[in-house]
């Protein structure tokens, strides 16, 4: 008769039978196929870079990038636009060769997208706009660098080779704002575009919610800095209500007081009104951003591409106008060129790339966007960025 089998016996040889059996690994193994980091080889398309970027940079950072203020009406408006917009193809048209190659402000683009200026580029990546840089020259595209970058201006440009544009955010005193657009020409920045839609510090609740977790520190990896904050003393949190000015006493007047030390063209960033357009070309802008920053200050702001064609109408090619918010796809970039703009600037992708794969993330995003839109204007029957018009789009903006 067998001995009765005792309590950890029994355990032992369920042990035993568990590490013969094929179940475990394959448990493990299909779990680590659905937590693999996909190579940058396997990005399709743009969107496939923000899982990668979200899983590998601090949540704080990530949704730094991500967020809109208050209820991020207008951040989701600013892509449900271009489903407003259809594009009416024409088949037969000799497009065997493309040229995405465009002027602006006498310079020669080889694409008409930018790289928007966004800040604090090293909670994303420890070499922050340097490597940005790095990846937009890689890929033939100008960056404007944000006036809240992470580096100095002279060392973003010294980085990597091919022209730099500049965003200014005027500074408390006009001896200030000088001092950072000189620097910004020094550097050699071509153009100097003044953000205008900034009067106070914008209530981001995702930040507000986050407030409690460690803030991120510039160039540090993710797990140094988990391991530093669980150290480190709580700091008090900001305070969560109130106003935090930001530049509150803007008058149009600014135009003329920076024109005296701008050498370079100044453009205008966050118009959103015909009006404001007018208004901008009578002060002398050379050119505008129509945006709404991403959807990051006023929430219930329409989306850019919906106010693109009054504001184009009332500018009447006397100056360039220009677009950014939601730009994903080739077929947005040429919806946006259609309805007048002369190029976009794109904000959220770059990060994505930059986060998730450094310069050449940022550069393959780029990469993506020139190929969709060859392909779109191939199969729209547009061989060059001269013959894109308003025939091209069918508009149901509500
Ligand atoms: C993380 C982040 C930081 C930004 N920082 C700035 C800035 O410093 N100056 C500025 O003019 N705009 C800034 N913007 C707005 C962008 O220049 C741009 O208007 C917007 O991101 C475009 O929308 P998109 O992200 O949907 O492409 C920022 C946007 C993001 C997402």
């Amino acid at each position: 008769m067998p001995a009765p089998l005792t309590r950890r016996a029994a355990c032992r040889r369920l042990a035993a039978f568990l590490a013969g059996s094929p179940l475990l690994p394959a448990q493990l193994a299909s779990r680590a196929e659905h937590d693999r980091i996909p190579a940058l080889d396997e990005m399709a398309n743009v969107f496939e870079f923000e899982p990668v970027f979200r899983a590998k940079v601090l949540r704080a950072a990530y949704d730094f990038c991500s967020l809109g203020v208050d209820a991020e009406f207008t951040l989701r408006r600013n892509r449900e636009a271009f489903g407003w917009v259809r594009l009416i193809p024409r088949a037969v048209a000799d497009v065997s060769s493309l040229d995405l190659s465009t002027e602006l402000f006498g310079q020669k683009l080889d694409f008409p997208i930018l790289v928007a200026p966004t800040a604090g580029h090293q909670q994303f990546h420890p070499e922050g706009e340097l490597e940005t840089r790095r990846g937009a020259s890689a890929a033939r595209t100008i960056m404007m660098v944000s006036s809240g970058a992470s580096y100095p201006i002279d060392k973003i440009a010294a980085s990597a080779e091919g022209p730099l544009w500049f965003q200014l955010y005027a500074r408390d005193t006009p001896e200030g704002t000088q001092e950072r657009v000189e620097n910004a020409q020094a550097a050699g920045c071509r153009v100097v575009a003044l953000t205008i839609d900034v009067q106070y510090h914008s209530h981001r609740e995702r930040l507000l919610h986050n407030r409690h977790l460690a803030t991120p520190v510039p160039g540090a990896s993710a797990a140094r800095e988990q391991a530093r904050s669980q150290r480190r003393k709580p700091e008090p949190p900001p305070p969560p209500y109130g106003l935090r000015r930001q530049n509150p006493d803007l008058t149009w007047g600014i135009l003329q007081a920076l024109r005296v030390y701008t050498k370079v063209p100044l453009l205008l960033k966050g118009v959103l009104t015909a009006e404001d357009a007018r208004l901008a070309v009578e002060h002398g802008a050379d050119g505008i951003v129509v945006s709404n920053h991403g959807g990051r200050y006023l929430d219930y702001a329409p989306s850019s591409l919906e106010v693109l064609p009054e504001i184009e109408e009332a500018v009447g090619g006397r100056i360039p106008v220009l677009l950014d918010g939601g730009i994903r796809r080739g077929t947005d970039i040429l919806k946006a060129l259609a309805l007048g703009a002369k190029a976009v600037l794109v904000g959220r992708p770059p990060l994505w790339g930059l986060g998730a794969y450094g310069a050449a993330g940022v550069r393959r995003v780029l990469e993506i966007l020139q190929t969709e839109l060859a392909l779109a204007m191939g199969h729209t029957g547009r061989r060059d960025i001269a013959s894109i018009d308003r025939s091209l789009v069918a508009v149901d903006f509500p």
